[in-house]
């Protein structure tokens, strides 16, 4: 039996249930990555109130909830990754030496920001860099919303980053 929750949005809690019922009872640790994901969903990062909500809700210890949460790297843990877009190049040795420096001096520039950082319109936040993302043979690479994006260019980027912005324009337009 969960605990009751009222920090989590009715959303979330659903979401969670849903991941609930295909779990025996006494195994509530096994919904806590679908849990993590429907908050990340929701404020695009992991607050700390909603991490302790979460083990609340799964009574699960709250170490448990952040171990797990600070181990992905697809989890967010800070307040200024919370933006609608999350943009991960690899500059790892195979990318390095097809011109991944240039593809982060070119998104630095386009967006106005620096790696590490988010627009002040919240679309985007550009994540610090990642190592191998295991896509060399594309190398230079990106992950756009965890999306692959591989023999980038700067010409490809600026498609691929106007046409997520268009679309987060429509969808809060
Ligand atoms: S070095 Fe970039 S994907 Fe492997």
């Amino acid at each position: 039996m969960v605990a009751s929750n009222n920090i989590l949005t009715a959303h979330e809690r659903e979401e969670i249930d849903s991941w609930l019922k295909r779990y025996p009872e006494d195994q509530s640790q096994s919904a806590l990555l679908a849990a993590l994901r429907a908050v990340m969903h929701e404020d695009h990062y992991l607050s700390t109130e909603k991490m302790d909500a979460v083990a609340d809700y799964l009574n699960l210890p709250k170490i448990a909830v952040y171990e797990v949460a600070s181990f992905y790297s697809m989890f967010e843990l800070d307040k200024k990754a919370a933006a609608e877009n999350t943009i991960s190049v690899c500059t790892n040795i195979s990318c390095m030496l097809n011109g991944a420096d240039e593809i982060v001096e070119h998104i630095e520039e386009k967006l106005g920001i620096k790696m590490g950082e988010s627009t002040p319109d919240g679309k985007f936040f550009f994540k610090v860099e990642e190592e191998c993302l295991a896509a060399c043979c594309g190398a230079p690479m990106m992950q756009l919303n965890h999306v692959y994006h591989e023999n980038l260019t700067p010409e490809k980027v600026d498609e691929l980053l106007d046409s997520v912005a268009s679309k987060t324009d429509k969808e809060t337009g």
